[in-house]
C-alpha cells in the first residue's frame, strides 16, 4: 500500500468518530485533507467545522461544508488532525505544514483529540523531524539563541515561509525529546515564541495509524 493509501484509510476510519449534530475541528496537511473528503460525503450529519487553517478552511469550503469562526461557538465535540511525529504516550510533534499554532488553539476547544497518520509517523522518542516554533519576526534571533542556549540542537528558519498569523517558523534539528511536556513549556516561556509544535500538555487520546495490515488504533501508553 502506498502513503496515501494509508493516509486514506486512517481518514476513513477518523468518520467514526464524527458525532453527528456537532461541531467538528479539522486539522491541516495531506491526511486532513484525505479526512476533509471524506467528511464530504456524510456533510448532512453534523453542524459544521472549525478550521485549523486558511487552507483547510478553504477546501472545507470547496466540498460545501459549513465553516464556523472559533469565536463563535463554544463546544466541539472532537479534534481531528495529523502529526509529523507520535510518541508511544501520544505526545506528538506538528506544524510541518506551519499551521501549528491555529491547530493548538482549535484543539483547545475540542473534547476528544483523534489523530491520524501513517505508520511512518510512529517514533520511540521525538525530535528526529524538526521541531516547528512559530515565532514573532522581530524575536527570531533572540528565540534562536534562547533555543540553543537551553536545549541544544540547531534552529533553522524556514526559508520563504510566514504562517496565517503573519510569523515566523524556526525548525529545531538534532533534538531528543526524552520530557515532550517540560520542553513545550519552557519553549512556550520564551519570549516571542508564539507557540510550539509539541503538542503534550495537551496529547492525542487516540492515534488511528495505518499499517500494511490495516488501521490500528492506538491509546496512550
Ligand atoms: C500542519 O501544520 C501539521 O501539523 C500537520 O498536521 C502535520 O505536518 C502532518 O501533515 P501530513 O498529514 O501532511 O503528514
Amino acid at each position: 500500500m502506498t502513503q496515501d493509501e494509508l493516509k486514506q484509510k486512517v481518514a476513513q476510519a477518523a468518520i467514526e468518530y464524527v458525532v453527528p449534530g456537532t461541531i467538528i475541528g479539522v486539522g491541516t496537511g495531506s491526511t486532513a485533507n484525505f479526512f476533509i473528503d471524506e467528511l464530504a460525503k456524510i456533510k448532512g450529519s453534523i453542524k459544521g467545522t472549525v478550521a485549523s487553517s486558511e487552507a483547510t478552511a478553504e477546501r472545507l469550503k470547496g466540498h460545501g461544508i459549513p465553516v464556523f469562526d472559533l469565536n463563535s461557538i463554544d463546544e466541539m465535540s472532537v479534534y481531528i488532525d495529523g502529526a509529523d511525529e507520535a510518541d508511544p504516550g501520544l505526545n506528538l510533534v506538528k506544524g510541518g505544514g506551519g499551521a501549528l499554532t491555529r491547530e493548538k488553539i482549535v484543539l483547545a476547544v475540542a473534547d476528544k483529540f483523534v489523530c491520524i497518520a501513517d505508520d511512518s509517523k510512529k517514533v520511540d522518542v521525538l525530535g528526529k523531524f524538526p521541531l516547528p516554533v512559530e515565532v514573532i519576526p522581530m524575536a527570531r534571533s533572540y528565540v534562536a539563541r534562547e533555543i540553543v542556549k537551553r536545549f541544544g540542537g540547531e534552529p533553522v528558519l524556514r526559508e520563504d515561509f510566514t504562517t496565517d498569523n503573519g510569523n515566523v517558523i524556526l525548525d529545531i534539528h538534532g533534538l531528543e525529546i526524552t520530557d515532550p511536556v517540560a520542553m513545550e513549556t519552557e519553549l512556550n516561556s520564551i519570549v516571542g515564541v508564539v507557540t510550539n509544535g509539541l503538542f503534550a500538555a495537551r496529547n492525542a487520546d487516540i492515534f488511528l495509524c495505518g499499517t500494511a495490515d490495516g488501521v490500528e488504533t492506538i491509546t496512550a501508553k
